[in-house]
């Protein structure tokens, strides 16, 4: 049977902490299966930037140098995401000009670093708030009376430090939350009239077995018409719904989520060629998931049991390509 990476015609990625390479199954698991990386948390912010002019590089370059030995792409992840701001940061209180002269600094330390290495970022995480808007954060907003062109300059800084990485704007729900899709296509459309440079867009996917996969579909065609390159960036599939302790994840839940994986993967591979990017999971195996402090214990998201099994779910996934 040919692995998910062997019949892909794009990247199949997959979040990964640098801690779990020492466990064999997780790396070769890794490796047979995956052709791409995220740094699940430790190429973000507040892990790296440790003053203004101090940069943590330890965890960055074991990923990027394990990707690099094992000819894997890395997905950069994420520049700048009102989340991961370090506290330093945040207590400086900066004015928009020293604000800005410091993000400016830290995307062009960062994205020069890893020059011809990561391969494409996520410049800018979850803007819009649920329905559209901006997101009531407490950093950027205050600061800036225009954020869309400020974070259009953010992009180009990237794009100045290296002119070859793939710039991707990344968010949740795009595909279910039409106000912040809308959103989300003004800021293309101001971007490309402003020259400010983009050329994709993410949607995290992190949906449930029982996401309405009609919405989901029209979504992701509306999401698809903006032309640029589309990314699933971070998908898991929550079972287990109502967080019970006793969810039973049987043959039954197994084959809807088989088939929540296929119907995401099928509409993908409808995309024209020219819009395809990768397929990314949010971790390797159910053994380790954000979801299980994020949501529940006992929900079984990814492709791969906490015995590294593969799942129906990952059968589901091979039929869709
Ligand atoms: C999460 C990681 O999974 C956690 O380990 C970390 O503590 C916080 O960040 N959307 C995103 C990701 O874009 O960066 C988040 O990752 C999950 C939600």
């Amino acid at each position: 049977e040919l692995t998910l990476k062997e019949k892909a015609k794009f990247n199949i990625g997959a979040a990964i902490r640098t801690a779990y390479l020492q466990e064999e199954d997780y790396k070769n698991t890794l490796l047979e299966n995956f052709s791409q990386i995220t740094a699940e948390y430790e190429m973000k912010m507040e892990v790296i930037w440790e003053s203004p002019t101090s940069f943590n590089w330890e965890k960055s370059d074991e990923l990027v140098n394990f990707a690099q030995e094992n000819n894997l792409d890395v997905h950069g992840h994420t520049l700048i995401w009102y989340r991961s701001f370090p506290e330093w940061f945040k207590q400086a209180n900066y004015d928009s000009t020293a604000f800005e002269n410091h993000i400016k600094n830290y995307i062009t330390t960062v994205v020069t670093r890893y020059k011809d290495k990561v391969k494409s970022w996520d410049v800018v995480n979850e803007v819009f708030a649920d329905q559209g808007g901006y997101r009531e954060e407490e950093i950027i907003l205050p600061v800036f009376n225009d954020p869309i062109a400020f974070y259009g300059r953010c992009f180009q800084y990237a794009k100045e430090a290296d002119p070859d990485a793939l710039l991707f704007y990344n968010d949740y729900s795009v595909v279910l939350d039409g106000g912040k899709r809308n959103a989300i296509k003004d800021m293309v459309n101001r971007f490309q009239a402003e020259n400010y440079p983009i050329d994709g867009l993410g949607d995290q996917f992190h949906y449930r077995e029982n996401t309405p996969k009609p919405t989901m579909k029209e979504g992701f065609e509306d999401m698809a018409s903006t032309g640029l390159l589309v990314h699933i960036s971070e998908m898991d599939i929550i079972m287990n719904l109502d967080k019970s302790p006793n969810y039973d994840f049987n043959e039954v839940e197994a084959e809807k989520q088989k088939q929540t994986y296929k119907y995401i993967v099928e509409m993908y591979e409808d995309l024209p060629a020219n819009q395809k990017f990768a397929i990314s999971l949010w971790g390797i195996t159910d053994k380790y998931t954000w979801l299980s402090d994020y949501w529940s214990e006992n929900i079984h998201p990814l492709l791969f049991d906490a015995n590294y099994k593969k799942k129906p779910a990952y059968e589901g996934f091979l039929e869709g390509l």
